[in-house]
């Protein structure tokens, strides 16, 4: 059961697909004040839990914090963090009664999680005009189906996505793309994409390609096709302003781009210096902006990860000019009086300043809307340009594309990545914690920056990593320029990198498959242990550990130096791991505590009581995997139902793609 609850005159922000009448009844679980903007608040009671915001901070019970939904470029994900790149502002309580809440909202918003008050839940902002809807339902898990039923199915991407992918900023010609193919191919690591950071542009133009390095480049991307490999680029929201260049040309004479107060063209810098954000959020925009796209699927391109769209402000000619004196006075000044302090927090607040997103304008329905109103959907919009247009240009056709910012709706247009994590031990276990509440809010194709993005990485957290990184649909290693070399062969010992790549693609039809499951029944591919064991105690606390489709629980190890983990079986199960010479190690454990040991060059799962999953054999890259010659790992006597398809077109509701596995 749905309820929906419209306060003043909210955006339509176009997150929910599913119609709901209005509901004329007071909110039930809870009080709403609108004395001062909207307030929402509700009483928690001990035991419950609060699931849920997605791509969010701390843990998978989200108590005791507060988060801001607030799209922000923010590479420093430390533990105070309260905004990071998306808003996904669906909460699930879970106790002795459980409710679902979604504010849609496209602005600013604050969720207290009993931080305030340890016992009170409250959000909050500042306008009083949004909908809120109220889910029930049987428990945890069916409220969580309802609601994505609400906003419409998931992304689905084309099965090669599901392969291992390469990226770093900081491949910059051909012979860049080679090397990499060959060190994965030479050591017979699989790898199915390379992607191509800002450096494939020509002076970080969207839809350009560097005149020297890329000439003929869709032999080249052919060249690589040929290896099995597709080229992934990145796309960034702003354009750069530079006469002659088409993509600005034709943005400023349609007057595509956000505009100033004074109906002038916004300009903010980012990584091509001066640009103009496209107004995506118009929808003549948003096609011009998306058919450009074509640009690089004409050359043999397949898929995309859209970047930079919260939308990340370095700075503005407006911020430069007020901190202008503040400089002057600090550089005359020899007698410190001016601080320090003062003068850096005014140069790092330079960037993605609140200032700015309150001074461009958007047009909507022929009216126009300050930025900060929407601000949380400007990485939705900008990847449902792309989504549209992959449309256009072959609506048969699945294309890869993931995002950084995201709102609730952007999930039927693509997947994400978590953005600029670090290579830090502590972001191995954020990411696991991400993904089911990711799940929640639609996100299904999701993925960190295997190995951490900044810092420099270590062998045994790559490792480490990696082997959480086998169960993520989207698994991509990535890391910023200047730090540690970062591809597995660079690192002693390839044959350990190689067997863990490979059990990834030994277990990709059954993560397909799963996959697939998920999306097309609304469901959930990474669980909280709790959506599966609602009545046990146990695993509603467990914050380390997760239930993957219907049949395995994972519990990677996040610690350095430890060469085994505390796991909690919240049934019997068998473990099962793929030990480095290929072959299996399968033990029956009791439902319990246990320890088990888990060495740096083994990937190990948990299969539920009665069932069994199949398992291919390694191959170097998706096409080259094996369907047909699977063997069965779990329960002898139970089944499998398989889902397959092509992973190219759409015909998902084919009866034709599900079989039944006998073990
Ligand atoms: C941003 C992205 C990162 C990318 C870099 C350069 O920081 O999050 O993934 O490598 O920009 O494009």
């Amino acid at each position: 059961m749905i309820r929906k609850i419209v306060y003043g005159t909210p955006f339509d922000t176009q997150a929910v697909v599913g119609s709901v009448e209005e509901s004329g009844e007071p909110m039930a679980y809870g009080a709403v004040c609108l004395e001062d903007g909207f307030c929402y608040t509700c009483t928690l009671a001990e035991e419950d839990v609060v699931y849920g915001l997605g791509e969010a901070n701390r843990g998978i019970n989200k108590r005791g914090y507060c988060y801001v939904s607030d799209c922000t470029d923010i590479p420093e994900h430390t533990e105070d963090r309260r905004s990071l790149y998306a808003a996904h502002n669906f909460i699930l309580v879970s106790g002795e009664r459980s409710f679902g809440l979604f504010f849609d909202y496209p602005a600013k918003m604050i969720f207290d999680i009993g931080y305030t008050h340890m016992d009170t839940l409250s959000v909050s902002c500042e306008e009083a005009n949004l909908t809120l809807y109220v889910i029930e339902g049987e428990d945890a898990r069916h409220i969580a189906k309802q609601f994505r039923k609400l906003i419409g199915r998931s992304y689905i991407p084309p099965k090669f996505a599901f392969g291992y992918g390469q990226s770093r900023w900081g491949y910059c010609t051909k012979e860049d793309f080679r090397k990499v193919a060959k060190g994965y191919r030479n050591n017979q690591i699989p790898l199915d994409m390379i992607y191509m950071d800002i450096d494939y542009m020509q002076d970080y133009k969207d839809f350009t390609l560097n005149e020297e390095n890329f000439q003929e480049f869709p032999q080249f991307v052919q060249e690589m096709k040929e290896e099995n490999l597709r080229l992934i680029p990145i796309i960034d929201a702003g354009v750069k302003v530079e006469k002659g260049y088409e993509v600005y040309e034709e943005g400023v004479k349609n007057r595509y781009f956000c505009q100033r107060e004074d109906g002038s063209d916004f300009v903010a810098a980012v990584w091509p210096g001066d640009t103009h954000f496209p107004d995506v959020l118009n929808p003549e925009a948003r096609k011009w902006f998306g058919d450009h796209y074509q640009f690089l699927t004409d050359q043999g391109i397949e898929g995309f990860w859209n970047d930079m769209n919260e939308p990340a402000i370095f700075y503005t000619p407006e911020g430069v000019e007020a901190i202008k004196e503040k400089v002057q006075a600090f550089l005359k000044d020899t007698q410190g009086q001016v601080s320090i302090f003062e003068m850096r927090d005014a140069v790092l607040g330079l960037a993605n300043n609140p200032r700015d997103y309150q001074s461009f304008y958007h047009q909507v329905d022929g009216k126009r809307i300050r930025h900060d109103q929407v601000h949380n959907l400007y990485g939705y919009y900008m990847t449902r340009a792309a989504g549209e247009a992959f449309e256009r240009i072959d609506p048969d056709k699945r294309f890869l594309m993931f995002s950084r910012s995201s709102y609730i709706g952007m999930h039927r247009y693509g997947g994400v990545w978590t953005g600029d994590n670090k290579s830090w031990w502590s972001h191995l276990l954020l990411n696991l914690k991400m993904l089911p509440s990711l799940n929640m809010c639609g996100f299904l194709y999701t993925g960190a920056d295997l190995g951490g993005f900044g810092a420099d990485a270590t062998r045994d957290l790559l490792l480490r990593w990696l082997a959480l990184g086998v169960f993520t649909p989207l698994m991509r290693n990535h890391s910023a320029a200047g730090t540690r070399d970062q591809e597995c062969y660079r690192f002693e010992d390839v044959e350990d990198f190689r067997h863990i790549i490979g059990v990834r693609y030994r277990l990709i039809p059954y993560l397909y498959s799963e996959y697939m499951k998920a999306a097309l029944g609304d469901d959930l591919y990474f669980k909280p242990l709790a959506f599966e064991y609602p009545k046990d105690p146990h695993a509603r606390q467990v914050e380390d550990q997760l239930m993957l489709g219907g049949e395995i629980m994972i519990a990677p190890v996040y610690t350095q130096n430890a060469r085994g983990r505390y796991v909690y079986l919240p049934q019997e199960m068998k473990l099962v791991k793929f030990l480095p010479d290929g072959s299996l190690y399968e033990e029956i454990l009791p439902q319990g505590h246990r320890y088990v040991e888990i060495a740096l060059n083994e990937v190990a799962l948990f299969i539920r009581q009665g069932k069994c999953i199949p398992l291919a054999r390694e191959a170097q890259y998706v096409e080259a995997i094996d369907t047909t010659h699977m063997t069965m790992i779990g329960y002898a006597g139970s089944s499998y139902i398989l889902y397959e398809d092509d992973g190219i077109h759409k015909d998902y509701e084919d009866p034709a793609n599900y079989r039944e596995l006998k073990f």
